[in-house]
């Protein structure tokens, strides 16, 4: 029998206030706080950080407390300085940089504030107002962002010996479709996606030099076939914007594109079986519930059955673990 695990009164409000952190953190990367306390000079006061960019003295002085007790910057005196640990990841230019997929974050934070509408109504809550490019510029940049983290161990775990042809299926940037290529030198790639995503692909494209082994195809793959013939499909992060059915065509449709003996890939936050964790895949579905109209997590049971309904068998899970519990399932088609 389960035991009840002890929730005190301090538990709740953590819960309560967690936000704040969140966006102590978005408006820090937004004012790009930790760039300029890098490049700038090593250390800087308040008055100097806020006169840099042109912000109030006090407000800037009470956010560098605030980011200093969350343990992303150091406090010498007047001084404030970014610890060693985080620049990496905080600092613009860094090949770990995460800011623009914090700034996406941001944009998601006044649709997480509507989230009982989206709850009584089962529907994305109503347009917010960053800016169409500025919200599509963050989210395709910040899934390079995400899977720069990912792409190369997945890339060096993954045995794709001897295939030619990779269908990077809602591909975006390409980030993995790039990596596979790197590590396997026989191995072409086209990046299926929305027109839109093209520029973005073509620049990580472009950035590592593989112009000439991966292509972009610009498109709608729910409403149209996927061209090509391939010998490996990859699907990541994909399926959790749509609902079982369409889940189920798009995997139809990826199959389709396979020749025999194809091997289908699938990277997402999968929940457990009775879908009540891990934590991350549970809360994304709450994040896709306020953005998007079917879109949800799903436990691995239940893309192993909409794979094995499209005739992919030899399911297992690859021993790959990301963050946020990702993990890939694969099987290989006749
Ligand atoms: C969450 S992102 C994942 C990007 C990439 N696979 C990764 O893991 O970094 C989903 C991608 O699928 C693309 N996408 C979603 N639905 C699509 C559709 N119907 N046709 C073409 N692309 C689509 C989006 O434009 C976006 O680039």
């Amino acid at each position: 029998m389960e035991t009840d695990k002890h929730c005190s009164a301090t538990d709740i409000l953590n819960l309560a206030t967690g936000y704040w952190q969140s966006c102590a953190l978005h408006t820090a990367v937004k004012l790009d706080i930790f760039t300029v306390l890098t490049h700038e000079c090593e250390c800087r006061s308040p008055a100097e950080v806020a006169s840099l960019l042109e912000c109030d003295r006090r407000g800037m002085g009470v956010l560098l407390d605030a980011l200093a007790a969350m343990g992303l910057l150091e406090k010498n005196g007047n001084c404030y300085n970014v610890r060693k640990s985080v620049k990496r990841f905080l600092v613009t230019g860094s090949s770990e940089y995460l800011g623009n997929i914090i700034m996406h974050h941001h944009h998601l934070v006044d649709g997480w504030a509507q989230l009982d509408q989206a709850v009584r109504s089962g529907q994305p809550v109503a347009k917010r107002s960053h800016g169409e490019e500025q919200e599509r510029a963050s989210f395709q940049l910040g899934m390079f962002n995400l899977a720069m983290a990912i792409a190369p161990k997945v890339a060096e775990q993954i045995d794709l010996q001897g295939r030619r042809h990779l269908l990077d299926l809602g591909g975006g940037p390409g980030t993995y479709a790039i990596h596979f290529c790197q590590v396997n030198p026989g191995l072409r790639a086209t990046i299926v996606d929305r027109p839109m995503t093209h520029n973005f692909a073509d620049k990580a494209i472009h950035f590592f030099g593989l112009q000439d082994r991966i292509d972009f195809l610009g498109g709608d793959f729910t409403s149209a076939a996927i061209k090509g013939e391939y010998d490996v499909a990859w699907l990541s992060q994909v399926l959790h914007g749509y609902g079982p059915e369409e889940c189920r065509r798009i995997i139809a449709g990826a199959v389709e594109s396979l020749s025999p003996g194809g091997l289908i890939m699938v990277h997402e936050f999968f929940l457990n079986k009775t879908k009540d964790g891990p934590l991350f895949p549970a809360l994304f579905s709450l994040n896709m519930l306020i953005n998007n109209p079917g879109g949800r997590s799903y436990s691995e049971d239940e893309i192993s059955a909409m794979l094995t309904e499209n005739g992919v068998r030899n399911l297992k899970r690859l021993p790959f673990v990301g963050p946020n519990d990702s993990y890939v399932l694969c099987g290989t088609v006749s």
